[in-house]
Order: C-alpha cells, then sequence, then structure tokens
C-alpha cells in the first residue's frame, strides 16, 4: 500500500502525542470497521482549543490522520473544529489509499465526540 510522504511523516513522527492532564474534554472512540481506538484531549478557552492531544491504537493511516487533525484544530474555534472532516484530514495528507479512509474517520468521530461531551458538561445542546 502507497503512503504519501506527508503521511509518513505524521506516522513516524506524530504531532500532539499524550495526554492532558487538565483536559476539559476527553473521549475514547473505536472504530465500527476494525476495532482500533483514538483518544482525544482538548484543553478550551473561550470557546477555542488551545491544545490537544490523542493517542492512537490504529494503522498508519489512522495514527497520521490523528497527527494531521490535532495540527489542524489546534487553535481553531469550537464551531470550526466541528466542520473539520475526514476528507479534508486526507486532502491534507496528500490523499489516503481508498480502502485505508475509514481510518481518518476516527479522528473526525473523536473531534465531535469531544466537542459535544465538553458541551454536554457546559449545560449545551449537543450538536
Ligand atoms: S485499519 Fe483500523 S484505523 Fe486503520
Amino acid at each position: 500500500m502507497q503512503f504519501t510522504e506527508t503521511v509518513m511523516d505524521h506516522f513516524t513522527n506524530p504531532r500532539n502525542v499524550g495526554v492532558l492532564e487538565d483536559a476539559d474534554a476527553f473521549v475514547e472512540v473505536g472504530s465500527s470497521e476494525c476495532g482500533d481506538t483514538t483518544a482525544l484531549y482538548l484543553k478550551i478557552e473561550e470557546g477555542r482549543i488551545v491544545d490537544v492531544r490523542f493517542r492512537t491504537l490504529g494503522c498508519a493511516a489512522a495514527i497520521a490522520s490523528s497527527s494531521m487533525a490535532t495540527e489542524m484544530i489546534k487553535g481553531k474555534s469550537l464551531e470550526e473544529a466541528w466542520a473539520l472532516t475526514n476528507r479534508e484530514v486526507a486532502d491534507a495528507l496528500g490523499g489516503l489509499p481508498e480502502p485505508k479512509m475509514h481510518c481518518s474517520v476516527l479522528a473526525e468521530d473523536a473531534i465531535r465526540e469531544a466537542i459535544n461531551s465538553y458541551r454536554e458538561k457546559q449545560g449545551l445542546e449537543p450538536w
């Protein structure tokens, strides 16, 4: 399977890996297709994601997608982060082979679930 240089870069040197002890939102999501998982931590201030960490137990495409997605949402408003699609993450990685597109969904799911868990903690309706 052929991965782009950007995918290999984010897989071998993933950004924002780890744990945020003082996270405002934490979720763990699993892929319905393969059972791989991503844990996501968000630090949120005034409706903006000021810090983010992830831990993905998954394939190269899932790790690269999580890494790229965290780079793309850092500093963004919750609305902007919510709007990020797995297709945009895959495009930013220079593309993913079609059989690996589902791996990029983990990051999108984790971001949206984390935002909704934060909203619920604030007493707001989930999006
Ligand atoms: S094969 Fe499970 S996330 Fe890629």
